[in-house]
């Protein structure tokens, strides 16, 4: 294909660059950027994006997720405008709040009480502290390669470990961590049951709470996992939390835990609930969750979570406005029909041009792995080719197609001409690949 090649950069963009690093640490807003992503964007709507100098993307970076209705879906800022002409921020509970709180309630199956946060991290941080007060326990596990998000506790053997340690020692992912957290912390091996069960079964009095993505990254649980662990950790009284910061309404409108089958005790969505504005969700079992009441003051177990921004009545409105639209027939559907033509286009393309590959995860979020033997989890993935995966990214870039580092993230804005435009660029792309050896 001739196709798209990226415009040289217009000197406004080259400018604002400059600008960017001089007065941003590297130049960027999130510490998961890749060198393809080095550009000005200067506006978005439905599945595409324009840059600085013009140049215009099919994106499935999408945010890094949460425009799962695309950009600027016309009912959401509708409803953020007028909203906006509302009030926006009360700390006490407000109409939207509470409509929201009973949406959720209604579509998440482990949901009987919800509370609001602003970011992922925030409601991954809260979960661990409602676990460990209502416990009364300290120590929790997760996965390696999982990632939790930017706190103390989360930045444990996550995707960024190159050199991971023996189960179940944790391996720190920042500068920064106390020493002292990662005692704290069990890594276990996603999608190894019997090795998990081994680990828990060893620590079980110590432990607060397991916590899963329940699709890793990409990796999908495999059969039995997640119903195995949700065995154990009610066996043994330990808490079980579903982080669906990834898969809330992504997978299906009661997520992960509709998706695959298994209700956890705790839940933290995030990312597909409000089309880009900054909300995150706690909800769970209503006598872990009124752990977050101050009534509970007079018990001495009350746990503190509490922001300026909880509860912001313009992420309730935009959230409430999403949820609208992803409970519309045939959504998610068409949602999955979408995914799934892009992930046969790519394989076939890549198998076409003779580079072997695996595509993880479901098809409203998939991820494509170079020269590696099937992966379920995140030590086998470390055998992929990172530098073909990245000459990919940056090809798909050159070609118009920007994608997320690690995924591709689809919305229901990705219509029949944007997937036939990314099938055109995958053609391309794969043959360059190829030619490149
Ligand atoms: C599974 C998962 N959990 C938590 C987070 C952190 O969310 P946030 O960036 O909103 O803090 C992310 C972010 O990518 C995530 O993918």
């Amino acid at each position: 294909m001739e196709g798209f090649t990226r415009r040289p950069r217009s000197t406004r963009e080259e400018q604002l660059l400059v600008k960017a690093k001089r007065l941003l640490p590297s130049a960027v807003l999130s510490s998961s950027f890749s060198p393809e992503h080095a550009m000005v964007v200067s506006s978005a709507a439905g599945a595409r994006l324009r840059d600085a100098s013009g140049n215009e993307y099919i994106d499935y970076l999408m945010g890094s997720g949460p425009l799962l209705l695309g950009h600027a879906h016309p009912a959401v800022v509708d409803a953020v405008r007028q909203q906006a002409e509302k009030g926006s921020s009360f700390l006490v509970v407000n109409e939207k709040a509470v409509e929201l709180a009973e949406a959720i309630v209604e579509c998440v199956p482990c949901a009987e009480k919800v509370c609001f946060n602003n970011s992922g991290s925030e409601s991954t941080f809260f979960a661990l502290r409602i676990a460990r007060a209502f416990t009364g326990r300290d120590k929790f596990m997760k996965f390696e390669g999982a990632f939790h998000g930017m706190h103390d506790y989360a930045l444990m053997s996550n995707q960024w470990t190159s050199g991971p340690a023996d189960f179940p020692a944790a391996e720190p992912n920042s500068a920064g961590i106390p020493r002292v957290i990662e005692d704290q912390v069990l890594i276990g091996p996603w999608n190894d049951l019997e090795t998990a069960r081994r680990l828990i079964e060893a620590h079980a009095g110590e432990l607060a709470a397991i916590i899963v993505e329940p699709m890793q990254r990409s990796f999908p649980p495999q059969p039995g996992f997640l119903e195995g662990l949700r065995e154990i950790s009610q066996r043994h009284g330990i808490v079980l939390i579903f982080d669906e910061v990834v898969t809330g309404f992504r997978l299906a409108l009661g997520g992960a835990q509709e998706y695959y089958g298994v209700v956890p005790d705790l839940a933290a969505v995030c990312k597909g609930i409000a089309s880009g504005y900054p909300i995150s969700v706690l909800c769970g079992r209503a006598d872990l969750m009124e752990l977050a009441g101050p009534a509970r003051l007079a018990q001495g177990d009350h746990v503190r979570m509490t922001g300026t921004f909880s509860g912001n009545s313009i992420a309730c409105a935009a959230a409430l406005a999403t949820l609208g639209e992803l409970r519309k027939e045939g959504t998610y559907s068409a949602l999955f029909a979408q995914g799934r033509k892009l992930m046969a286009g790519l394989h076939g393309e890549l198998e076409r041009a003779g580079i072997p590959h695996q595509l993880t995860g479901e098809p409203p979020a998939f991820q494509p792995w170079f020269n590696v033997e099937v992966a379920t989890n995140f030590r086998q993935a470390l055998k992929a080719d990172p530098a073909l995966g990245a000459r990919f990214g940056a090809l798909l870039v050159d070609h118009g197609v920007l994608k997320a580092h690690e995924k591709f993230f689809v919305s229901t804005a990705h219509g029949d001409p944007e997937i036939e435009q990314t099938l055109e660029v995958f053609a391309a792309v794969a043959d360059l690949l190829a030619r490149a050896g």
